[in-house]
């Protein structure tokens, strides 16, 4: 009698795998394989049938090459800067233009063509936090996590747009969230315990990105454990594969969507389905849009986005020179000056159109400190210094692909402030999250000729907080602040609180 091996596939099956990757140079994937159960046997194997090994081998001599290019093209001057042809600042916009833009925005909305796309991701490793970065909790006055403020700005974005949908049908913002193996069961957790923060929950959908396996610096695929792959999200820009593969384009066109707000989770003050924006773009005809900050000092480590050898794209600051980064124009604006902030517009049309040259796109190295097995010892090292690398591709690297591309300068300060890093580092942190949120809501009151009780000049410490299902950006509250002072502590969730704590 023979007894049925648990393994889920034949022999000659795995036959054929071993030598797969054996050809591959990659056959030290299967080093423990004899000293492993049966049920771990099947999991190592599940997992290796799943990667493509030879495409895996190319990513990897590819972003190698590019890493190359990239130190040569620093030193070749092919960079320029943008062309006033494709770049606009609200800094510099008269107001009827940005009122034109936004009131073009809040159309596109209310008749249903604007969807938002949620880049949430990554795996937050430098905020230290178990929990997906969208569900972090800055310390606002409410305890609201970046999700659920995201959310609330969806949800008054469609309010605000209500007046302008013609056949009285609720506005509908569908919110595509984009998740991965280490982020996705959390994240849809979180939102059903907080019943989708007020959103139809048909109106939030979730889809997985892809992996790739970690390398060791000399391309092998890296073992976390006797049998199982280190792998790692394959990046913002795994976003474009993630849309085609998960069906997110058909549901677009299902919805009749054409153009899409694209952000990231880790921004506390992104302007989500930003009106203003959208109109921006629409009016441009973009196909392909970003969003950009001035930089904060021509030495700021960000990179900006430019021309690079005759097409759109970002260069990161380890790519270009001090003397090109202190370049200046006749006025005496930085001519690199389009800090990139990963906040971009799509139309529907070209997401459709990546599939052509997807394969053209280059992933990028990024060295990472990654758990591996010694393939000697089996000893299982949590490494102090970068052990490996992960293969990403980035968001931003559609770019040269654009044909009608528009950048759009944003003030900082009202739009830009990412949770990076751990409490207590003083940058791009908790902290710095919470403080510019708080001050912001200081300035909306500011801004409506209001004034607010100050118990300290510490936004961190300030118990002061408006909702945005109040006030997206500063709008509606006028007729209640005007010449008056808000009392705090105050965390405003109604007009009815800010009325009450208003004198
Ligand atoms: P970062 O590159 O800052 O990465 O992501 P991260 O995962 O948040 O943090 P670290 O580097 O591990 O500390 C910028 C944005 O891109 C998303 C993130 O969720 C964040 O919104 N992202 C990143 C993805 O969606 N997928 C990825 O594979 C990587």
């Amino acid at each position: 009698m023979t007894v049925a091996s648990p393994l889920p596939y034949s022999d000659n099956e795995i036959q054929a795998l071993r030598a797969r990757f054996d050809n591959a140079g990659q056959g030290h994937v299967f080093n423990f394989y004899d000293s492993i159960n049966e049920d771990e046997k099947a999991e190592l194997l599940k997992q290796l049938m799943k990667i493509d090994v030879e495409n895996l081998n190319k990513i990897y001599d590819k972003a190698i090459e590019g890493a190359a290019n990239a130190l040569h093209s620093q030193q070749g001057n092919s960079l320029q800067p943008l062309s006033t042809e494709v770049f606009d600042s609200v800094l510099k916009q008269d107001p009827t233009q940005l009122k034109e833009w936004e009131t073009l925005g809040l159309e596109k909305i209310a008749e249903g063509k604007v969807a938002v796309i949620l880049m949430a991701g990554g795996q937050g490793t430098r905020l230290g936090s178990s929990d997906p970065k969208g569900c972090y909790n800055i310390n606002l006055p409410s305890g609201k996590s970046l999700f659920q403020l995201q959310a609330e700005r969806i949800l008054k974005v469609q309010e605000l747009t209500q007046r302008y949908r013609r056949d009285g049908q609720d506005v509908i913002i569908p919110w595509y969230i984009m998740t991965s193996g280490p982020t996705n069961k959390r994240t849809f957790d979180f939102f059903t315990k907080n019943n989708f923060f007020g959103l139809k929950k048909e109106n939030v959908i979730f889809f997985e990105q892809g992996t790739l396996p970690c390398l060791t610096m000399d391309g092998k695929i890296i073992l976390e454990s006797k049998s199982k792959v280190a792998i790692a999200p394959d990046g913002n820009g795994g976003i474009y594969k993630a849309l085609q593969e998960k069906g997110v384009i058909s549901d677009l066109k299902r919805r009749g969507v054409e153009y899409s707000h694209c952000y990231c989770v880790d921004n506390c003050l992104a302007r989500v389905a930003d009106p203003i924006f959208i109109g921006y773009c629409v009016s441009k005809g973009t196909d392909c849009g970003v969003k950009v900050v001035g930089k904060a000092a021509p030495e700021e480590p960000v990179g900006v986005v430019c021309v690079r050898n005759g097409k759109y794209g970002v260069v990161e600051y380890s790519e270009i020179s001090e003397e090109t980064a202190h370049e200046r124009h006749p006025d005496g604006s930085l001519k690199y000056n389009a800090a990139n902030i990963a906040n971009h517009f799509f139309s529907t049309a070209f997401l459709e159109r990546v599939p052509t040259f997807q394969a053209e796109l280059e992933y990028h190295i990024a060295k990472k400190k990654i758990k591996y097995t010694d393939l000697e010892t089996g000893e299982q090292i949590t490494p102090k210094a970068n052990s490996g690398m992960k293969l990403e591709c980035f968001v931003f690297d559609v770019f040269p692909y654009a044909q009608n591309m528009s950048v759009l300068e944003v003030e900082r300060h009202e739009e830009f402030s990412p949770l990076k890093n751990a409490p207590g580092t003083g940058a791009d942190c908790p902290e710095t999250s919470r403080r510019d949120v708080v001050a912001q809501h200081v300035r909306f009151i500011e801004k409506a000729g209001g004034k607010v009780m100050r118990t300290t000049d510490d936004y961190t410490e300030l118990m002061f907080e408006i909702s945005p299902v109040v006030s997206y950006s500063g709008e509606g509250i006028e007729h209640i602040v005007k010449g008056k002072t808000v009392k705090t502590p105050a965390t405003i969730e109604t007009l009815d609180d800010l009325i009450r704590v208003t004198c």
